[in-house]
């Protein structure tokens, strides 16, 4: 049983945190929105993510999980110290620091016996160093000596409590071979591999395999393009070629890009780390571009589907960027539905989870609907921005019979060829000849 505090309780801090308390150790869980952190000791979970409601109250009342917004009493309480605070994207693309660099402020001014100082969020290359060199200079008692290692997260959101019981591997970064061992046995319960390198490399090794996923689902995506111009079929080309065990069947589903809290923020950001280190990084210059225009591929589909979307009544199915998650962050709904509004079609959205989010981000024109079938009656056209169970599962003879047109536009590759030209509809995918 260790003691663990981690700084903050967003997506991967709460995730980590409560992962970290139910395989037995004694975790608390700090943030400075107290608004936040009371939530939480009433057991409500501010984002949606399956399963976590339950292990976090488990947890609670076996008391081996505790939050609280006094972030140094926490500091103080705990030999490990995880900082896992936001680096959301900057104006310039960068990656802000300002509250890594808070967290690492805070931990000096509390470094109240020796600590190791462990880095969760995804921060550039050499950031360890800088974490350390505030802490040194912050801290109150000199002689206290601590350690800073590198242990970058790899969850998914929506299935993150199994991601991180089960992860492919856990990269722990350090100088300090003691420091090391002691991050390494603290995930000897879950069932993973443990890689263990440098600092600089650990940090790098988040950048290099998020940028990587990102690189292969541009590429699958700029193929599925291809596909439909030559009369391919993008789904048996990705198949095909992931039976290679070299390329792997993973990463290859084509459709409108990726969203989300790290894909776009990550390749942004590492193209700026290489651009600092004087390297033109092209390549993913080059898949963050094709990113971009992947999400308006659809919007050309849509408006040949109807001829012109003014006073056109488009159903959108999917507002996350992705299955269960709430999270609207870079989803690609954001870019789509305000296009649609702007060339004059309403839009009639569902969404099982992330209306609530929606409704801060998108025009107020929207209208939502509690279920597919409601969203789509009387409609021109529906288009699918994720593919949620409910969408997948949808009644397609229903569905047929109470929208206007049964136009299909399917931006997630959902539906089989064959069963929608059986069901009547016209069908538009990505990367498949309709
Ligand atoms: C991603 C990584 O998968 C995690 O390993 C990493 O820890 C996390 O970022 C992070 O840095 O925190 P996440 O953003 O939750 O996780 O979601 P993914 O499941 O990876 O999906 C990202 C986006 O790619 C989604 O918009 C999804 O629709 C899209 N995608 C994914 C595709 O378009 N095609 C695919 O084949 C796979």
């Amino acid at each position: 049983m260790r003691k663990i505090t981690v700084i903050g309780t967003g997506y991967v801090g709460l995730v980590s945190g409560t992962c970290f308390a139910e395989v037995g150790n004694r975790v608390i869980c700090c943030d400075v929105d107290r608004n936040k952190i009371e939530r939480l000791r009433r057991g409500e979970i501010p984002i949606y993510e399956p399963g976590l409601e339950e292990l976090v109250a488990k947890n609670m009342q076996q008391e081996r999980l505790y939050f609280t917004s006094e972030v140094g009493e926490a500091i103080e309480a705990s030999d490990i110290i995880y900082i896992a605070v936001g680096t959301p994207m900057s104006d310039t693309g960068e990656a802000d620091m300002r509250y890594v660099m808070s967290a690492a402020k805070k931990i000096g001014e509390h470094l109240n016996n020796r600590k190791i100082i462990v880095n969760k969020s995804t921060v550039p290359v050499g950031t360890a160093e800088l974490v350390r060199e505030v802490v040194q200079a912050n801290k109150k008692y000199p002689w206290i000596t601590f350690d800073v290692v590198s242990n970058p997260e790899f969850l998914r959101e929506g299935s993150a409590i199994s991601d991180c019981m089960n992860m492919d591997r856990a990269v722990i970064g350090s100088d300090n071979a003691e420091a090391a061992k002691v991050i390494a046995e603290l995930h000897a319960p879950f069932n993973t591999r443990i890689f263990t390198t440098d600092l600089e490399s650990a940090e790098m090794i988040k950048y290099a395999a998020n940028t990587f996923l990102a690189t292969k689902i541009s590429f699958i995506n700029a193929i599925a393009n291809v596909c439909e111009r030559v009369g391919a079929n993008v789904i048996d080309v990705a198949e095909g070629m992931g039976l290679d065990s070299r390329i792997g069947n993973k990463f290859l589903q084509a459709g409108i890009g990726y969203g989300g809290s790290c894909f776009p923020k990550d390749t942004y950001a590492l193209a700026h780390i290489a651009d600092k280190a004087g390297y033109d990084f092209e390549l993913l210059k080059s898949v963050i571009k094709t990113n971009q225009r992947q999400r308006f591929i659809i919007m050309d589909k849509l408006r040949e589907s109807v001829g012109g979307l003014a006073g056109k009544q488009v159903a959108v199915l999917g507002l996350a960027f992705k299955p269960n998650t709430d999270d609207m962050r870079y989803a690609p709904s954001l870019s789509i539905i305000p296009e649609l509004l702007k060339q004059g079609a309403s839009v009639r959205a569902f969404d099982p989870i992330a209306v609530e989010s929606a409704r801060r981000e998108l025009p107020h024109e929207v209208q939502y609907f509690k279920s597919v079938e409601q969203a789509v009656a009387g409609s021109d056209v529906c288009v699918i921005l994720t593919e949620w169970k409910d969408v997948l599962d949808m009644d397609l003879d229903l569905i047929r019979q109470i929208m206007k047109h049964p136009i299909v536009i399917d931006g997630r590759n959902c539906f089989d060829l064959q069963t929608m030209q059986r069901s009547g509809f016209e069908y538009h995918s990505i990367g498949r000849a309709s």
